[in-house]
């Protein structure tokens, strides 16, 4: 994949033809990519028939730590479609590129998927959203500076992130909310003065990842829901530092109910 030479549909391609031999499903309908807090909704939205170790798929990465590699699992859902689920994200702060960011993407849509769901952990920039309000995203800023397309591919992002599937989400809860998303390289957070610039220029939302591959998901055809979970609010807003560990903590404590609100969607659409 990290060779100029290699088309990266290609590689896509093959690994959903390898996914396809591995699960005995030709067709996936839905894929899911779970950030941090929304892990549970694999186990929530059907039954599972396999699990995949990524990394025995072409062009997904080998686990950094042995043992903590990522699964692709293929899921029955009760609404009789299929899903993949994306257990194993590449984030762009890991330096390996974006096309490796974006191939889970490239090989859901190569398996069939119309349907992309990207989900991560994500800070507030609106001080009422507490930790482990979930909220829809309508709409993103790419502080990246970087596009998984290459050459003169010209697409259009006007509804990136679907009206109808946010409608959907609000029959499921119609409290939930919905922000502009901006993409931060990471993988530090951000400072407060950056913050209140994304605030500025019309984010709600600061993270390191969906955007890049909404992009690749948009190019592909695909129709994308994009969801966060505010884990805390920015720096600055914010009165604590942030910590990586109260981050996983609120995760964890959202959990249960985010991943059963997310499988209700999925088995919605
Ligand atoms: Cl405050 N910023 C970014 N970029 N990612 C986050 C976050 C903040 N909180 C959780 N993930």
């Amino acid at each position: 994949l990290d060779e100029p030479g290699t088309d990266p549909f290609e590689v896509a391609r093959q690994a959903a033809e390898q996914i396809a031999e591995r699960t005995g499903v030709e067709r996936h309908d839905v894929a899911l990519t779970l950030g941090s807090g929304w892990g549970k909704a694999a186990d929530l939205i059907g039954e599972t028939t396999a699990v995949i170790p990524a990394h025995e798929i072409s062009g997904f990465s080998k686990p950094a730590l042995e043992g903590h590699g990522g699964m692709l699992r293929s899921i029955a859902l009760p609404n009789g479609k299929h899903a993949l689920v994306i257990g194993a994200r590449t984030h762009y702060y890991e330096g390996h590129g974006v096309r490796r960011v974006v191939h889970s993407v490239r090989t859901a849509a190569a398996t069939g998927a119309t349907t992309m769901i990207l989900t991560n952990g994500a800070g507030g920039i609106r001080e009422h959203w507490t930790p482990g309000t979930p909220v829809l995203i309508s709409d993103h800023i790419n502080l990246t500076a970087d596009s998984p397309l290459e050459g003169a591919t010209f697409i259009d992002l006007t509804d990136l992130y679907s009206r109808r599937l946010r409608d959907l989400a609000r029959t499921i809860d119609p409290g939930l909310d919905e922000g502009v998303y901006c993409q931060f390289r990471g993988p530090h957070y951000e400072t407060p003065a950056e913050v209140q610039m994304a605030k500025t220029i019309g984010g709600h939302i600061v993270g390191m990842s969906t955007a890049l591959e909404a992009i690749a998901a948009r190019q592909a055809g695909m129709e994308i829901l994009g969801m966060s979970l505010i884990t805390n609010l920015a720096a600055g807003i914010q009165k604590t530092p942030l910590s990586h560990a109260e981050v996983i903590e609120a995760g964890q404590n959202a959990e249960a109910v985010i991943s059963a609100l997310l499988a209700r969607i999925a088995n919605a659409l």
